[in-house]
This record gives structure tokens, C-alpha cells and sequence, in this order.
């Protein structure tokens, strides 16, 4: 037994991870029932070893719908093994009853990782067998990768899965049509990740009887129709990013309190941001973009101090008004905030400047004028600023010490009337990494009151490594910023997980 549990433990792991859910949901609650299960299984889940002298004994209604479920995904050397929860392959997990009889509570499918080789799937023949349906034990399903060359619908029958259902999991399996509203009946379920099929049809309404789901992932799918109005008060995540969406967002939204998560970026979403989501007071990440959102930003933001990514690029919010009346004050552990292609207009907010963990600010390709706010110079932790392809004018408030922090992650290029000071030391650095065409102020008179100091020059450590040029082409910012955070030992590994999916932009 002993020995056993490593390979399992390290099983779940890598599979929570895969899944990104964050570790307020421990991967054992999730994926396995806890002790207030009702069900009459005893001792934890075993891969097959007897747990004393006696042999294992599985369930044979169970037993003969494995068969049937294997030999679906051309698995058909399970059938040869005359006691599945004997079999010890990866993929298929028994919990004895107290009468010593084994039934399957884990069956899962596809090449995850080097680590969990699941049984594969048979690329042009797979199917899902009704058979699952009499696995009334069933806590978790999984297939990834599956059908991919045998497109297919989700099985409505899905939802007659036994009520021990914790994990249903159908990702990039190439499944079409719509989401079957029988999932609804699936009230135990606390993951569903159809993470990456060709799904269509609007997303059902009946999701929201599943009143302690946690996870929810309808992604990169071709959903249409609005999103549905869900209250689900322990729901930690919702991803239906690179949909086809459309409508407004709903203010049910402050009915999921619990949302660590919420990422609706890519879809044809209208409308105002619902002032119900600043009730969402452990929400962590925050990705919009790629809307067709409306500004202003209701000024309930402020409440959402767990905030540490909020990105609304590529919604067109402009050229009214976008910032609440209250700036962004109060989002006191955004790290991340991303601003960019929204039809800005008018001067750079200095709330911004307030923001005291503030990393990464992206505010390019707007149409901002006046300076770059000197209170940006109060921003230690600033680590990336884009204020490329904006019409800013004045001088850049910053001297060697940040362009040398930032490096190529400052980009100012393409503005109207960017200069430095000299007096800022930064002058013999001042190349194209910076911001080409940008040059000396010309005179003392643009120099804003108080700010006419001499940088020390006494750093000179590591200040002359070499720079690259950037490139022209996009960067890949998403794992600059992952790497940043790394580096910078700033975020706990939940935020990094959260991240992970939707700061790549
Ligand atoms: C399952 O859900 C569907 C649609 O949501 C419903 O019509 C059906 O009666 C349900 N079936 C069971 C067995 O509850
Ligand atoms: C979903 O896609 C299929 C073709 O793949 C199409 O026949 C069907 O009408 C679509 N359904 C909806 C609701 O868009
Ligand atoms: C920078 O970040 C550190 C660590 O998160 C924090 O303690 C510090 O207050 C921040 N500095 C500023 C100027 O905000
Ligand atoms: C400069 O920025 C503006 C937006 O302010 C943009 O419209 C224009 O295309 C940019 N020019 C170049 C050469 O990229």
C-alpha cells in the first residue's frame, strides 16, 4: 500500500496542475470525494494491489462495462485482464466496499505528460461507450486527445453519469455540436473542463443547478449566445475565453463570490462592465480583452483588492471617459495591468502612480496625450511599461537606474513629443531599445519644478551589460511577465497558475 501512494499522489498532482485550478481547491477534493461522501467506499483509492492476502474481487457490472468502455478507445487488451481493478494501468482507479469488493471511481484517457501515461485512444475509431453510465461510482472521467479524427458530439447520456461525479473532463478531443443540457444533472460535479473542442450552440442554462462546481472551463470553443446567468456560490474559476459570445456580461456574476478566476477574454461580449463584479472579493485575475466592451469602468473596481491581473486590451472603450471617478485606487495588489488598443484619450491617469505593486503597465496604442505622470517615478516595482504608439509629449521621467531595471520592457517609441533630460544621466544609454527618434529636451523650460537632480553615478556594478535591440516583432510578453514574476519571487504559485492561461497575450 505504502509503496503505492507516491506514483498516486504524483498522479493527482500533476493532474490538478494541468488542470490550473488553484490550490484553495486541494487537488483531493476535487478529484476524489472527501469523508462526508455518502457512498459506501471504504480506505482510499488503490491501482490494483490487494490491500491484504485476499485477491482483488471487482464489481462484474463494472467489470463488463470497463470492457466495453475500453474496447470503445481501441483499448481492447484491457479485456485479456480478468480483474480491472487488478490491471495496474494508469488510468483506472478502484476503492473496495466494505464487503472487499472493488468499483471504479477514476477512469481516465489520453497522453497527459511523460508522467501520466493514460491509455490512449485508437485516432480514428474512438468513441465513449455508454457503458461509463454503469460505473455508478464514477468520481472522475477523463478524456484528452481522444476523438480528435473522429469528430463527435458530447453524449447526452453524460448526464446520466452516478451521482459520485466529481471531475468531468472532455478537453481538445475534437467534440462538435452543442453542450448537452443534461450535464446539468451532473449536481455533484465540481470540474468541467471542455477545454478546446469545436463545441457550438449556447452555453445551457441547467450549468447552474450544479451548485458546488468549482470549475469551470468552456474555452476555446465555438460557443454563441449570451453567457448564462449562473450562481455558483463556490465556483473558483470560470474560463469560456476565445468563444463567440455575445450579449452583455451579466451582473449575475456577483452571484459567484467565491471566483478567483474569471476570464471571458475573446469574444463579442457589449455593454458595460456590471457593477456587481467589484463584490468579488477574491477575485485574482481579470481578463477581458478582446471585447466590444463599453467604459466607463463601474467604480465598484476599486473593491477588488485580491486584484493582481486586469486586462481589458482590445476593447474600444474610448474615446469617452474610461477611468472611474476614483481611479483605480483601492486595487492595492494589481500587479499586472494591461490598458492597450482602447481608444485612450487625454492625459495618462497619475492614480496610476498609486498602485502600489504594480509591475507591468501596458498602455500603448492609444491615442494619450500630454506627459508621462513624474509620479511614475515613484513606481519601484515598475518593471515593464509600454507607452509605444501613443501621442505622450514632455519629458521621459525616468533616469538609468530604471531604464537599466526595465531594459527592453520600457517602450516609448512612437509618440509625439517624448525627450529626455539630460540632467537624468540617461542620455549615453538613450538608444533604440528605448524608444528610436526620441531625443534631448531641448530646453531647461520643459523641465517640470523640482526635478532638476544629478544622478549618482557611484552604481556601476553590472551597468554596462549589453542590451539587445529589441525586436520589432512581438515579444512574448506573456512569458516575460511569467518569468518576471518568477524571478522576482513575487507571486505565490496560485497566481502563477492563473496567469499562466491568459496573460500570453
Ligand atoms: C436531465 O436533464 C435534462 C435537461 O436538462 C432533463 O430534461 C432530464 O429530465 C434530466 N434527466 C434526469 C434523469 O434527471
Ligand atoms: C453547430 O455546427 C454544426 C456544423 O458543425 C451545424 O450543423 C449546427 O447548425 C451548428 N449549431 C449551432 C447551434 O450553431
Ligand atoms: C515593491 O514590492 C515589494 C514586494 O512586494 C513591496 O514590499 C514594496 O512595498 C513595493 N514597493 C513599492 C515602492 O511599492
Ligand atoms: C503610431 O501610433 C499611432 C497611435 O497613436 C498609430 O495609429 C500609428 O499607426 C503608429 N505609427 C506607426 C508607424 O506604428
Amino acid at each position: 500500500m505504502e509503496a503505492l501512494l507516491p506514483s498516486f499522489f504524483f498522479t493527482l498532482s500533476s493532474l490538478s496542475i494541468f488542470l490550473l485550478l488553484p490550490p484553495v481547491v486541494s487537488p483531493f477534493t476535487v478529484i476524489m470525494s472527501d469523508s462526508s461522501d455518502p457512498s459506501a467506499l471504504v480506505d482510499a483509492p488503490q491501482n490494483g494491489l490487494p490491500s491484504g492476502k485476499a485477491p482483488i474481487r471487482t464489481d462484474p457490472m463494472e467489470q463488463a462495462a470497463i470492457y466495453d468502455v475500453m474496447r470503445a478507445t481501441g483499448n481492447g487488451w484491457a479485456t485479456e485482464i480478468p480483474d480491472v481493478c487488478g490491471g495496474r494501468w494508469h488510468g483506472i482507479e478502484c476503492m473496495p466496499d466494505k464487503d472487499g469488493i472493488h468499483h471504479v471511481v477514476s477512469l481516465s484517457f489520453g497522453a497527459l505528460s511523460d508522467d501520466t501515461a493514460f491509455p490512449t485512444c485508437e485516432p480514428v475509431r474512438s468513441y465513449i461507450s455508454g457503458s461509463v453510465t454503469k460505473l455508478p461510482h464514477l468520481r472522475t472521467l477523463f478524456f484528452y486527445r481522444c476523438f480528435t479524427s473522429n469528430p463527435q458530439p458530447i453524449p447526452a447520456f453524460l448526464g446520466r453519469l452516478g451521482p459520485s461525479l466529481r471531475t468531468l473532463v472532455l478537453r481538445e478531443n475534437g467534440h462538435v455540436g452543442p453542450i448537452p443540457a443534461e450535464l446539468g444533472n451532473l449536481t455533484q460535479l465540481r470540474v468541467l473542463d471542455l477545454h478546446k473542442n469545436q463545441l457550438n450552440g449556447s452555453i445551457p442554462d441547467s450549468l447552474d443547478q450544479i451548485a458546488g462546481l468549482r470549475s469551470l472551463d468552456l474555452s476555446n470553443n465555438r460557443l454563441n449566445g449570451p453567457i448564462p446567468r449562473l450562481s455558483l456560490p463556490l465556483l473558483n474559476v470560470m474560463d469560456l475565453n476565445q468563444n463567440l459570445l455575445t450579449g452583455p456580461i451579466p451582473d449575475s456574476l456577483g452571484s459567484c463570490p467565491s471566483l478567483i478566476k474569471l476570464d471571458i477574454s475573446r469574444n463579442r461580449l457589449n455593454g458595460p462592465i456590471p457593477d456587481s463584479v467589484g463584490s468579488l472579493a477574491d477575485l485574482m485575475l481579470m481578463d477581458l480583452s478582446y471585447n466590444r466592451l463599453n467604459g466607463p469602468l463601474p467604480g465598484s473596481i476599486s473593491n477588488l483588492g485580491a486584484l493582481q491581473a486586469f486586462v481589458l486590451k482590445g476593447n474600444p472603450m474610448g474615446p469617452e471617459r474610461v477611468m472611474p471617478d476614483r481611479g483605480l485606487d483601492g486595487l492595492k495588489s494589481l500587479m499586472v495591468l494591461v490598458l492597450s488598443g482602447m481608444n485612450l484619450h487625454g492625459p495618462i491617469p497619475e492614480s496610476l502612480a498609486r498602485l502600489p505593486s504594480l509591475r507591468v503597465l501596458h498602455l500603448d496604442s492609444n491615442s494619450l496625450t500630454g506627459p508621462i505622470p513624474w509620479a511614475f517615478k515613484s513606481l519601484k516595482n515598475l518593471s515593464e511599461l509600454r507607452l509605444n504608439d501613443n501621442r505622450l509629449a514632455g519629458p521621459v521621467p525616468f533616469e538609468r537606474e530604471t531604464l537599466w531595471r526595465m531594459k527592453r520592457k520600457l517602450r516609448l517609441y512612437n509618440n509625439s513629443g517624448l525627450c529626455f533630460l539630460s540632467s537624468s544621466g540617461i542620455e549615453e544609454d538613450w538608444t533604440a531599445d528605448f524608444g528610436a527618434g526620441i531625443g534631448a529636451c531641448d530646453s531647461v523650460g520643459s523641465v517640470p519644478e523640482g526635478t532638476v537632480q544629478h544622478v549618482s553615478e557611484s552604481e556601476n556594478g553590472d551597468g554596462h551589460e549589453k542590451r539587445n535591440v529589441p525586436s520589432s516583432s512581438s515579444s512574448s510578453s506573456g512569458a516575460t511577465i511569467l518569468k518576471l514574476l518568477l524571478s522576482l519571487g513575487l507571486v505565490e504559485f496560485t497566481a502563477l497558475l492563473l496567469l499562466l492561461n491568459s496573460v500570453l497575450l
